[in-house]
């Protein structure tokens, strides 16, 4: 790994304009399952069942019971960890401008990131199926499932289930910052999930270096990114600004 971490302290040092696209091992350390792999919330759960628009829509009770009450609570306790921590630091350095996440649990805001575009929406805010008025899942009461809002329309996470769309803006930021970095940092995804595992593709069509940081190889590992710095995030990240502290 020395190598690599040598390699990614050079890289980043001599990089004006890097972006990040996380996705959900960048929040392993901070005590939230990925999905898929060992351990993985997919394990448990059928994400074509509980994580898809459809199934909420008719049996929103059973989807709070099997999927979003755990999850909540997870990332009602996690904090950000030393992968989240060396994003927000590379941005005080201004080298990383943006980062694009796959996560929903808000972790690179609370870590200090300005610019954060959510590609999957987030778990922060509750939203209501009948009057679209907005409540902070922390003040969600979740006693009864589903949970309701002032109107009796029942409340649903403002993320993107499966079968919903991209958010328009989300999605048209993203391809934007993905164009016009010179390095993109690939954090904890397995890339198999579009059209957010097309942003590195977009980045190095774009002359960037794409550098993934991951603790397994992905589909992008042979075919898009630069090299793989392979370890858990935190570790990793740690170990980059080891050396890149002493380049700038
Ligand atoms: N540090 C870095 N990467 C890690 C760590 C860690 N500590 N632990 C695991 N990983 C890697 C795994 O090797 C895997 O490549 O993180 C990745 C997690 O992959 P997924 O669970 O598939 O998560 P993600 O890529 O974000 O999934 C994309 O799929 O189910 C949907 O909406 C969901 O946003 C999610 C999307």
């Amino acid at each position: 790994m020395d190598d690599m971490i040598r390699k990614a302290a050079a890289d980043l040092a001599a990089s004006r304009h890097a972006v990040a696209l996380t996705g959900a091992g960048i929040s392993v350390e901070s005590g939230i399952p990925p999905f898929r792999g060992k351990g993985g919330l997919w394990e448990k759960v059928d994400p074509m069942v509980f994580g898809n628009i459809e199934t909420f829509e008719r049996e929103p009770a059973k989807v709070w019971e099997v999927l979003i009450k755990d999850l909540k609570e997870l990332v009602d306790q996690a904090r950000p960890n030393d992968g989240h921590k060396g994003l927000a630091r590379l941005e005080e350095l201004r080298i990383l401008k943006t980062v694009i996440t796959q996560n929903v649990d808000g972790l690179h805001q609370m870590a200090g990131n300005t610019d954060v575009i959510e590609f999957h929406g987030n778990c922060a805010w509750q939203r209501c199926m009948d009057c679209g008025s907005r409540i902070p899942t922390a003040e969600t009461d979740i006693s009864r499932l589903p949970p309701r809002c002032k109107c009796n329309g029942v409340l649903r996470p403002d993320w993107v289930f499966f079968g919903e769309s991209i958010p328009v803006n989300a999605m048209h930021r993203a391809r934007q910052a993905a164009a016009s970095c010179d390095l993109m940092l690939v954090v904890g995804t397995s890339a198999v999930v579009q059209p957010a595992a097309y942003m590195p593709v977009i980045a190095k069509q774009s002359n960037a270096k794409v550098i993934e940081i991951n603790p397994q190889r992905t589909p992008l590992t042979r075919n898009v990114s630069d090299y793989l710095v392979k370890g858990p995030a935190g570790e990793v990240m740690n170990a980059i600004f080891a050396e890149l502290d002493k380049l700038l």
